[in-house]
C-alpha cells in the first residue's frame, strides 16, 4: 500500500479548528485503507511565540520531505507588532517560494445549494466553476528592492519591485492552458499592460506560448481592472483566468465570495513536476485567513480547508474518485441544509465547524 505522507501545518486563528476537522476526514480514509501519515508543526504567529520565527527550519525540512503540505491560516491582531521579517504571513512565504510552488490555483465552484448566500443574484453565480491559476513565487511579492528609505531631508521612501523573467511567465501560462484543456478550452490572462512594463510582458509571453504550444485553446487578454469588473457582472464568461502573484491575490478573493462565502474557496500550490518521478511540491490551503473575529469560537467553515484536501487527493495523490467522493458529500451536506454561520440560508439555525466535519463523514458513510 501507497503511503502518503502529509505535513499539516494548523497555523493562527481558525485554522487549527478547521484543521482538526480536516483530520476527521483523513481518519475516515485512513480506516477505509488509504496509507495517509500525518506529522503536526507551527507556522506563523504560533510558530513565532515558540521559536521567534514563522516557521522552523526544522518544519521547513519536513515540508520538504511530505509528500504534500496542509497549511491552515496565519496571523492576527497578536503578532500586528512583531518585526517584518518574522511576521505570521512570512512563514506561507517561504513555504511557497523554498518549496518552489510556482502554481496556485483557485477553483471558485458554486454549489447549487449555496446560490443565495452569494451576495449577486442566483442567476449570476449558479453553475459558476471558474479555475484561477495565480503566479504564486514571483512578482511584486518577491522582487527587490522591497523596502522603506530614510531620505536625506528625513522623508521617506518606499518601493516594491514587480518583476518577471520569461521562464516564469512560461510554465504558469503552461500551467493555465493545459488545465484549460481539461475544462472548457479557454483562458483569459489579466495584466496591466496599459499602465506596466510587466503587463506588455506577460502578454507577450503567454501569446508567444499559445501560438507554439496550445492553438488549439481559446486565449482572450483582459486588463486586471476590467477583469475584476467582468467577474462582478458575469463571472460564467470565464473558464481558466491566469494572472501574476498580485492581480491573482485580488480576483481570486473576488471569486471566492461569487461562491458564497471566502469559507467555501480551496487552492493548491503546485512546483515543477520531477522529471524522474514526475511527482512535484505541493501545499494545499484555504483561500480564506486566520479571522481572528471568531477564531475559537467554532463557527468557522472549515469546508474551504476540506475541499484543499480534496485537492490533495486529485492533484497530488491521483486519488480521483476519492476527491469526487469528498466533492460529492460536501456538496450534499450542503444541499441538507447542514450549514455554518456564513453560509447558513435567510433565518436557518447555523451549526458549528464540528457539525459540518461530522456531516461530511456521515456523508462519505452513508456514500461507500
Ligand atoms: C493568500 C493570502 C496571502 C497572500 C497572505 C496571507 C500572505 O492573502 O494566500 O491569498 O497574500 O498571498
Ligand atoms: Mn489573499
Amino acid at each position: 500500500m501507497a503511503t502518503h505522507k502529509l505535513l499539516l501545518l494548523p497555523g493562527d486563528g481558525i485554522g487549527p479548528e478547521v484543521m482538526r476537522e480536516v483530520e476527521k476526514i483523513v481518519g475516515w480514509f485512513r480506516k477505509r485503507g488509504l496509507g495517509f501519515e500525518t506529522e503536526t508543526d507551527l507556522v506563523g504567529g504560533s510558530a513565532y511565540d515558540a521559536h521567534g520565527a514563522a516557521i522552523s527550519d526544522a518544519a521547513m525540512s519536513r515540508a520538504q520531505e511530505a509528500d504534500a503540505v496542509l497549511f491552515g491560516a496565519v496571523g492576527g491582531p497578536k503578532w500586528d507588532s512583531v518585526p517584518y521579517a518574522v511576521r505570521p504571513e512570512a512563514g506561507l512565504l517561504r513555504l511557497r517560494k523554498d518549496l518552489g510552488l510556482f502554481a496556485n490555483l483557485r477553483p471558485a465552484i458554486c454549489y447549487p445549494a449555496l446560490a443565495d448566500a452569494s451576495s449577486l443574484k442566483r442567476e449570476v453565480v449558479e453553475g459558476l466553476d471558474i479555475m484561477i491559476v495565480r503566479e504564486l513565487t514571483g512578482g511584486v511579492y518577491f522582487g527587490e528592492p522591497k523596502e522603506i528609505v530614510t531620505l536625506e531631508d528625513g522623508s521617506q521612501r518606499a518601493v516594491d519591485t514587480q518583476l518577471y523573467h520569461t521562464h516564469e511567465v512560461e510554465r504558469i501560462a503552461r500551467v493555465a492552458f493545459d488545465l484549460a484543456r481539461k475544462r472548457r478550452n479557454k483562458v483569459s490572462s489579466a495584466e496591466k499592460m496599459n499602465v506596466m512594463k510587466t503587463g506588455v510582458f506577460w502578454r507577450q509571453v503567454v501569446t508567444r506560448i499559445h501560438k507554439a504550444e496550445f492553438s488549439d485553446v481559446e486565449l482572450e487578454h483582459v486588463l486586471a481592472d476590467n477583469c475584476a469588473m467582468q467577474l462582478v457582472r458575469w463571472p460564467k464568461q470565464f473558464d481558466v483566468i491566469v494572472t501574476d502573484n498580485l492581480f491573482g491575490d485580488i480576483l481570486s478573493d473576488i471569486a471566492a465570495m461569487l461562491t458564497g462565502s471566502l469559507g467555501m474557496l480551496p487552492s493548491a500550490s503546485l512546483g515543477a513536476e520531477d522529471p524522474v518521478t514526475g511527482q512535484r511540491k505541493a501545499l494545499y490551503e484555504p483561500v480564506h485567513g486566520s479571522a481572528p473575529d471568531i477564531a475559537g469560537k467554532g463557527l468557522a467553515n472549515p469546508i474551504a480547508m476540506i475541499g484543499s484536501f480534496g485537492m490533495a487527493l486529485r492533484y497530488s495523490f491521483g486519488l480521483l474518485d476519492e476527491a469526487d467522493r469528498l466533492d460529492r458529500a460536501i456538496a450534499n451536506v450542503l444541499a441538507s441544509g447542514t450549514r455554518t454561520k456564513d453560509i447558513a440560508a435567510p433565518g436557518a439555525n447555523a451549526v458549528g465547524t464540528q457539525d459540518v466535519g461530522d456531516a461530511i463523514v456521515k456523508e462519505l458513510e452513508a456514500q461507500s
